[in-house]
């Protein structure tokens, strides 16, 4: 069963959304399970410290590599991945999600203050991973998002696995407009080819619209995908 131990100082923001709609079924039917780990039980101290002063001066506080270290040995003595959610880290792309629904699980460490003593990184075997270019107050909701990324690719956990081949990043692209009915809504209609039955036409649409979502919006992704270098877009 795949396996997500998170360690925070707010084990009680789990399951949290996690514990609705897919995911939380999942979760019910036992496709996947969620450990959650208070760092503060690793305190020694009776006021149950995480974090100090940063070393050198500076704002905020640190968290604490000893109680750290000692919440990881204790949550993750197997093989799966580790993890620092951190706005410093890679980003979070769909190739890496899906290499990780297809192992063991995840050890994820929320940060929370001014992030972690860089110590624990390398001492753990920490993979930074950064959700977006932001700042957020603490690696829960990055945990969150992480986790829900790879639970919906679990076995049986989506419905049509047919969705998942033609979502956006799956082949490169963003994925194409989707419609239903009314056929017309507020005088706006459903593209014709959808309606024609057929299906070569509406493969080939759909390709030319992810590409052309892709180009516009992503020329990052779009230079990737076509191997072309990546040229700013400008509008006609
Ligand atoms: C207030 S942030 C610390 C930011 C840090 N001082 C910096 O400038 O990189 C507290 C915690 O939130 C989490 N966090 C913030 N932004 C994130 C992001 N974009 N992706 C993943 N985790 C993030 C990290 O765990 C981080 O340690």
């Amino acid at each position: 069963m795949w396996r997500a131990s998170v360690l925070t100082i707010f084990p009680e923001m789990f399951p949290g959304p996690l514990g609705s709609s897919l995911a939380g079924k999942a979760l019910a039917s036992g496709a996947w399970s969620l450990d959650v780990v208070d760092i503060r039980d690793f305190a020694t101290d009776k006021h149950r410290t995480v974090d100090d002063t940063p070393a050198g001066g500076g704002p905020g506080m640190v968290m604490k590599a000893d109680v750290l270290g000692r919440a990881i040995d204790a949550a993750a003595a197997d093989k799966r991945a580790r993890f620092l959610l951190s706005p410093r880290g890679a980003p979070l792309t769909q190739k890496r999600v899906e290499q990780l629904a297809a192992g063991a699980g995840a050890v994820l460490v929320c940060g929370r203050f001014e992030g972690i003593d860089e110590r624990v990184i390398a001492g753990r075997g920490l993979e930074e991973v950064s959700i977006g270019d932001y700042v957020l107050s603490g690696g829960e909701i990055a945990a969150m998002v992480l986790i829900d990324a790879c639970v919906r690719l679990l076995p049986g956990v989506m419905g049509a696995t047919a969705s998942r081949d033609e979502e956006s990043f799956t082949e490169g692209l963003l994925e194409y407009p989707q419609y239903t009915r009314p056929q017309v809504w507020e005088g706006q209609p459903i593209p014709e080819v959808l309606l024609s039955g057929d299906h070569g036409k509406i493969a080939a649409w759909r390709r030319a619209e992810a590409e052309r979502l892709t180009r516009e919006r992503r020329p990052d992704l779009w230079a990737r995908h076509s191997g072309t270098r990546a040229k700013p877009v400008t509008k006609a």
